[in-house]
């Protein structure tokens, strides 16, 4: 047997050159952070989102090689015009992250059908419709990286967040399923799961992070960050797989220093 070892090709190689992204849920927060960092080693990104204002302004903030377009994810046509549009103004698409999400809350007593479906059909069937919608460009493209962004609440169950919890749990499921379906095209498809961010979703939620090991709420870039090895050639022996980011939240629960 060979064995064969990698020569790395140097710091300075931008990661994900020569790749068009799409993001969905771009226009702030996790997505807009991912949009960045993937433009700025190299890709040109398509950002989506239903915040027309906020989402131009980001992909302005960004600049040349990033191009704001209306996504409901929810709705399939919407899917079709931002995969065209990555195809028809740069060229191709390798990789699609489905970031967009929502959340509601309410013990699963009061929760509502239409609080569920809300989020179902936002964080799951989203995240449904952008994979399916961008199978045939990444085949197109001889492969590529489907990255979905779960949650800590797909690895573990919340209180008062019964939909959100069903969903992120599905989005789990859902990437596993694909990823054994679409591994012979030479596309790979991983979920990511966050512990807790600092983005508009948590601005006003009271965060007890004192039990937490690193004592601190997640930053959107260290988010990007992850997704930036999974779109990159880096992870290219990674699919299937769940990578949860959550500052040892999920590994258990750690007892303050006295004072802290
Ligand atoms: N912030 C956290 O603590 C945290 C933790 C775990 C997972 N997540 C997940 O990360 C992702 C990004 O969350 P965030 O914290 O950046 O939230 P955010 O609210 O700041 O950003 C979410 C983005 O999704 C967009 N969006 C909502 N509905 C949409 C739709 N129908 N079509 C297209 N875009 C839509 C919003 O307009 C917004 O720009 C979500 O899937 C969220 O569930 C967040």
């Amino acid at each position: 047997m060979e064995f064969l070892v990698d020569v790395n090709e140097g710091d300075d190689v931008e990661r994900v050159i020569d790749k068009v992204a799409l993001v969905s849920g771009g226009a702030r927060g996790i997505g807009a952070a991912v949009a960045s960092r993937l433009h700025g080693e190299g890709a040109r990104v398509v950002i989506g989102d239903v915040l027309d204002e906020e989402g131009k302004e980001t992909a302005e903030r960004i600049g040349s090689g990033a191009l704001y377009v209306h996504l409901d994810v929810t709705n399939p046509q919407d899917w079709e015009a931002a995969v065209s549009a990555a195809v028809e103004t740069f060229g191709s698409l390798g990789i699609l992250v489905n970031n967009a999400g929502i959340v509601n809350f309410a013990s699963i007593e009061e929760y509502t059908l239409e609080q569920w479906n809300a989020v179902i059909s936002v964080n799951l069937t989203g995240t449904f419709n952008g994979i399916k919608a961008a199978i045939p460009a990444l085949k197109a493209s001889k492969g590529g990286s489907i990255v979905n962004i779960s949650s800590i609440a797909g690895i573990r169950g919340y209180e008062k967040i019964p939909g959100y919890t069903a969903s992120k749990f599905g989005v789990r499921g859902l990437t596993k399923s694909a990823a054994l379906d679409l591994g012979h095209h030479g596309i790979r498809v991983n979920s990511v799961h966050p512990g807790v961010i600092s983005t508009p979703m948590t601005a006003g939620l009271e965060m007890d992070m004192s039990r937490v090991a690193l004592s601190r709420m997640g930053h959107p870039g260290e988010i990007a960050d992850l997704v930036l090895y999974l779109a990159s050639n880096e992870s290219s022996f990674v699919t299937g797989a769940e990578f949860v980011i959550d500052g040892g939240d999920t590994a258990g629960t750690v007892t303050p220093p006295a004072g802290a």
